[in-house]
């Protein structure tokens, strides 16, 4: 399963929903709640998982855009099952070249998930600067933050998931990866700019019986410290093995830290 295939989002989709942090989501509705009709962007939708995640908890009208460069997510995002008072329209936009023009026109919401360690530091500040400047707030659920913690330990965990963390700061399409430290600066960013930032973890906590879910993780790791290099093939394969038997007889769990948050301009609305 590669990062964004329908599969993975699928996948991972009922872990992202356990995670998403409650009191982030509570400030994201309680700001909409006068709203009787919102619009709403999500950039980098996917399968529409935010979509699927906020519009049963919003009572308004609402007006989603959705935002991808894969064709084959966004229609899948377009067929989910919407809430009346729904709707949608899909953009197909490659947000490293385009991202002003989704901001077009009135929005009251700019709304992503796991997008935000993808991207690199000129392009958050982009974003930054152009939200500023419409005085939209932004809910940027599910940010991985570097931490992970696996039990039971294995004496290569600690080289494994180093070379995850470099991996995470390489390029996904938006120049050098910030990786683990795009929320921090995220966050940094828009308080300098005048928000009011509510943060709170959203880990994805995977139990024993998350075989699936566990295996998937494990192999993608293992490419990642692959494609790195910093560590002998041999050692990666064999501490994927050991890990895949742990997996198998239901000895495994994984805690993968993420952070959400939400931003508001302060003052202004
Ligand atoms: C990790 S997935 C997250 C998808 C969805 N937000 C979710 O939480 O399930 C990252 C998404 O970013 C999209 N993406 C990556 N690079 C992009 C780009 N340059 N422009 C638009 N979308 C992009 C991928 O197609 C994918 O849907």
């Amino acid at each position: 399963m590669s990062g964004f295939s329908a599969d993975w989002l699928a996948l991972r989709e009922p872990y992202d929903v356990r995670a998403r942090n409650p009191a982030v989501l509570d400030a994201v509705i309680a700001s909409l709640k006068a709203y009787r009709s919102i619009r709403i962007v999500d950039l980098a939708c996917g399968t529409g998982s935010t979509l699927r995640a906020l519009s049963p908890r919003l009572a308004a009208q609402q007006n989603w855009r959705l935002v991808d460069n894969d064709l084959g997510l966004l229609a899948r995002a377009s067929a989910t099952a919407k809430p009346a008072g729904v709707t949608v329209t899909t953009m197909p936009l490659d947000l490293y070249r385009d991202l002003e023009a989704v901001l077009d026109g009135p929005v009251d919401l700019i709304a992503t998930s796991a997008l935000l360690d993808l991207v690199s530091e000129p392009w958050l500040e982009r974003l930054a600067v152009e939200i500023a400047a419409r005085s939209i707030p932004l809910y940027a659920a599910l940010s991985y933050d570097g931490r992970i913690e696996i039990g039971p330990a294995d004496p290569l965990d600690t080289a494994i998931v180093a070379a995850v963390n470099a991996h995470q700061r390489t390029d996904k399409g938006f120049g050098p990866a910030l990786g683990p430290t795009a929320v921090a600066v995220a966050i940094a960013r828009f308080e300098a700019l005048g928000y009011s930032v509510v943060h709170g973890k959203s880990d994805w906590v995977i139990g024993p019986h998350d075989r699936e879910f566990q295996m998937e993780i494990f192999g993608g790791w293992a490419s990642a410290a692959r494609d790195m290099g910093d560590l002998p093939l041999a050692d990666t394969v064999e501490w994927l093995t050991r890990r895949r038997d742990a997996v198998a007889a239901g000895r495994s769990s994984i805690r993968v830290g993420h952070v959400d948050f939400f931003a508001a301009p302060m003052g202004t609305r």
